[in-house]
């Protein structure tokens, strides 16, 4: 018997106006899934800022969601672990825009090595730009989120709830953002700020996928719900989790894989 086709997507659920008035500043957002999310944050009547290493894609990246958007896009080049250099970006999003109501702090990097051959400075290199520059991130945009009573959403990954073999560093990485984000949802929750993670599953088309999915191995196998995901799944994940409908969801882990972490393969 062959299997019925994939659950059908619905596209344009919320208002175009959602987010109208509303700043958004998304670490890695020159492409992949913080590229979509903040696309689809712009469709819904935000501006944005994207933060990123590459200068020269950046400004790509801005003209193009200004293009297809109609809003405007700023982009800043900073690395993310460097705390200086991104409180540089909030300045510079602050005279641009006067405020920020929603961070994404989504700025990754990611490898196949095994523990044995994985150098301390390579693990220390992604703990760097996946954890410690989510904690900068956190730093460097708080006082703007507590002025707007806005709120965070970090992308982190559903592979370390059980052990995947050559990702010790994202892993650990991915574990300590999931902690991080409840840290703040309670410290910070009482002044109106919320703090959610979003755990993406196989999304096609993206660099991490590229990078590590072994060769001839089929990912839409391992997931219940029948297909890849793709960058619209999360940003329509990111939309409820930033707008008001999710105003009393806060220090949550939101997977959105097609219920790939549930999988268990027989073979
Ligand atoms: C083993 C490696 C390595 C590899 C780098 N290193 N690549 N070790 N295997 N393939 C080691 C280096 O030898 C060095 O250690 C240390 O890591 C730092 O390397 P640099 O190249 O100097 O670091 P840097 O230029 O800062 O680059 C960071 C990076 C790089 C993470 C290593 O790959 C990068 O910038 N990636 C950004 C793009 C990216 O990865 N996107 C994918 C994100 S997807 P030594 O000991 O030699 O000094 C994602 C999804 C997660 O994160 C969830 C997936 C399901």
């Amino acid at each position: 018997m062959s299997s019925p086709p994939p659950i059908p997507k619905s596209h344009e659920v919320f208002s175009s106006t959602l987010f109208a008035g509303k700043v958004l500043f998304c670490t890695g957002g020159r492409s992949g899934i913080c590229y979509k999310i903040t696309e689809t944050m712009m469709r819904h009547g935000a501006d944005s800022v994207i933060i990123g290493r590459d200068a020269k894609g950046l400004e790509d990246s801005a003209r193009r969601l200004e293009e297809s958007t109609g809003r405007k896009c700023l982009a800043v080049s900073a690395d993310v672990r460097d705390v200086k250099q991104l409180q540089d970006a909030v300045e510079k999003c602050k005279e641009r825009f006067g405020r920020i109501d929603h961070v994404v702090c989504g700025a990754a990097g990611n490898f196949l090595a095994p523990i044995s051959s994985l150098s301390a400075n390579a693990f220390k290199t992604v703990i760097d730009i996946d954890l410690l520059g989510t904690y900068n991130t956190i730093k460097a945009t708080l006082p703007l989120i507590r002025s707007s009573r806005g709120s965070y959403i970090h992308i982190s990954a559903t592979l370390h709830y059980r052990g995947l073999p050559y990702q010790a560093h994202v892993s650990a990485a991915k574990a300590g953002v999931d902690a991080l984000s409840g840290v703040v949802a309670v410290e910070e929750g009482p002044r109106g700020v919320r703090s959610n993670v979003i755990a993406p599953g196989p999304i096609g088309g993206t660099v991490g996928m590229d990078r590590l999915t072994p060769k001839g191995h089929k990912p839409e196998n391992d997931v219940p719900l029948g297909r890849m995901g793709d960058g619209e799944d999360i940003a329509n994940a990111a939309l409820f989790l930033f707008s008001p409908a999710a105003s009393w969801i806060t220090g949550t882990v939101l997977p959105v894989d097609g219920g790939e972490n549930h999988m268990r393969s027989f073979v």
